[in-house]
């Protein structure tokens, strides 16, 4: 995917940020997954007084994907954050890399559709935008194969 999608793909994670549920962090995420046909579906972190309930906006975004019946048609991803202040906006220079269970969840949608996902994170800025694979970020990773279960292209 060219760098220009790229920034496509982590604007339209910004926009998304802007609804982030993150009252106790404050720290809003936005995730936006790029499927085969072009389309887009985003996420955002959705937080809960319950701390440890928790969503990531990646799983929100995926978990989107795969309620719209698309799991095995993502072709990249992607991501922003930073500190949320009070108007809604998203501050910050450094890029957001998927958290560890994301990456996981990443590798499910990444094996299912037999793609190695592009990702795409960016800083709440604008100014960085490195990209990334699934496999790069999560090597030697666990997945549907290991359990026997058929994934596209097998
Ligand atoms: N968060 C994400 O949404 N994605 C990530 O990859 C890293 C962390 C969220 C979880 C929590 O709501 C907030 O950022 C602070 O950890």
């Amino acid at each position: 995917m060219s760098e220009v999608a790229g920034r496509v793909l982590v604007d339209a994670a910004r926009a998304a940020a802007a609804n982030a549920h993150a009252p106790y962090s404050r720290f809003g995420v936005g995730a936006a997954v790029l499927l085969k046909d072009g389309s887009i579906v985003t996420g955002t972190n959705f937080e809960n007084a319950s701390y440890g309930l928790s969503l990531c906006a990646e799983t929100v975004a995926l978990a989107t994907v795969n309620a719209q019946g698309r799991f095995r048609d993502v072709v990249a991803i992607g991501v922003i954050g930073g500190v949320l202040a009070k108007d809604g906006t998203i501050a910050g220079s450094a890029p957001v890399r998927p958290c560890g269970r994301c990456r996981q969840i990443i590798n499910e949608a990444a094996q299912m559709g037999g793609n190695d996902i592009d990702i795409h994170c960016g800083s709440a800025d604008g100014m960085i935008v490195e990209r990334h694979r699934a496999s790069e970020l999560l090597p030697y990773a666990f997945g549907p194969a290991d359990l026997g279960i058929a994934t596209t292209g097998e």
